[in-house]
């Protein structure tokens, strides 16, 4: 019998939460389960009160899972990202430790949005792809620890090994990458260790051996929630890029997202617009579908540089789904030659 979504659920809502005592369905600690061909996966995300507690329960969750019928495979990842219900403080770094610098790293770039799926993750492979281009020392961190990407942009599904008690990232198309996808295929249970366990992006930061880099790219998760939040303030990050498209509603939470670097103290470097100008793979007819330009006036309103646009193409995802972005696939695409342009002009607003 095929291993159905369901079932799994029916499972997880058998096991307790540890403090409260709700099931685990309840108790709303499950993110982005997916059951595909007999591979399961799931992220326990936990209040960083219940990470010890929970470590137990994921190892149960893992056993319980593997025994069912039809289950070739189980991924539990837990994290504790998420803070108890305290509203996240915006204020900049006030009572907390100063960042820790990254030994070794000149610069840190986080690449965000306030709207999903814009291409943050596209830009920033390539955007980190042409910066090595022009002979920089680049690592790109996959900060989306729910949906990972760059595994698959970037084509590669190795395995960090630890060496030194740091995790050595994997090298894909001359850049070294790093992402939870990475540690996530292994057929158990992926448990973030002891005090760390607190903040799975700070593990990725300190425990991989990024050193030396020029620049390290990080692609967020969409939105302004508290993996944003606490990466500003527990990390000394140069500053931050927007990605948007062009049209109102994606403009709107450009706006919150820049509105919450700025209250957190995080400098604005500038803003890419994305799927500026449709091109027809057939007849190479440019449109304005979502109404080119939105993204500059935004960068100008905002006293920000404008880095540049980039159009919405067929090679440009197709490269990407297959694991080589256009930066590399085609060079000399007019698409790769925008990416190496704002490549420049960031290298030049980080003085790199
Ligand atoms: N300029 C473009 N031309 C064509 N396709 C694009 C372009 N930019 C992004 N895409 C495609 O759009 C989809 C979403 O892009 P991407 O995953 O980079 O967005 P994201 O902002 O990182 O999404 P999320 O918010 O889910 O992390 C992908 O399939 C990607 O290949
Ligand atoms: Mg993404």
């Amino acid at each position: 019998m095929a291993v159905t979504q369901g079932m799994i659920e029916k499972l997880l809502a058998s096991i307790s939460h540890p403090r409260t005592g709700q099931d685990l369905i309840t108790a709303d600690v499950i993110r982005t389960l997916s059951v595909d061909q007999g591979h399961v996966k799931m992220v326990l995300d936990v209040e960083e009160q219940d990470a010890q507690a929970m470590i137990p329960i994921s190892e149960q969750i893992q056993t319980l899972i593997n025994a069912v019928e039809g289950v070739t495979e189980v991924s539990v990842l837990l994290t504790a990202e998420r803070k108890s219900d305290a509203p996240p403080n915006l204020k900049p770094n006030q009572g907390f430790a100063p960042p820790e610098h990254i030994e070794g790293v000149k610069t840190i770039v986080a690449v965000a949005s306030g709207k999903g799926g814009v291409g943050k993750s596209t830009v920033s492979a390539n955007l980190a792809l042409a910066l090595a281009k022009s002979g920089l020392k680049v690592g790109l961190l996959d900060a989306d620890i729910y949906g990972p990407s760059q595994p698959k942009l970037m084509g590669s599904n190795g395995r960090p090994v630890a060496f030194n008690d740091q995790l050595i990232p994997i090298a894909a198309h001359g850049i070294k990458v790093m992402s939870v996808g990475f540690l996530m295929e292994e057929n158990r249970a992926l448990v973030w260790r002891g005090p760390i366990l607190a903040n799975a992006i700070q593990q990725m930061l300190h425990e991989v051996a990024w050193a030396p880099l020029d620049v390290l790219v990080i692609d967020l998760p969409p939105g302004t929630g508290d993996v944003q939040i606490t990466l500003t303030q527990k990390t000394p990050v140069t500053g931050a890029i927007i990605v948007t498209t062009p049209q109102d509603v994606a403009l709107i939470d450009a706006r919150r997202a820049m509105d919450m670097f700025e209250q957190t103290g995080t400098p604005l470097l500038g803003l890419v617009e994305n799927m500026s100008t449709h091109i027809c793979t057939h007849c190479g007819e440019e449109d304005d579908v979502f109404g080119h330009g939105g993204g500059e006036a935004e960068a100008k309103a905002h006293g920000i540089p404008f880095l540049g646009a980039l159009p919405l193409t067929r090679v440009l995802r197709e490269t990407s789904d297959q694991g080589t972005p256009i930066v590399v696939a085609f060079p000399e695409s007019a698409e790769a030659i925008r990416f190496v342009e704002i490549a420049d002009k960031l290298a030049k607003v980080l003085k790199i």
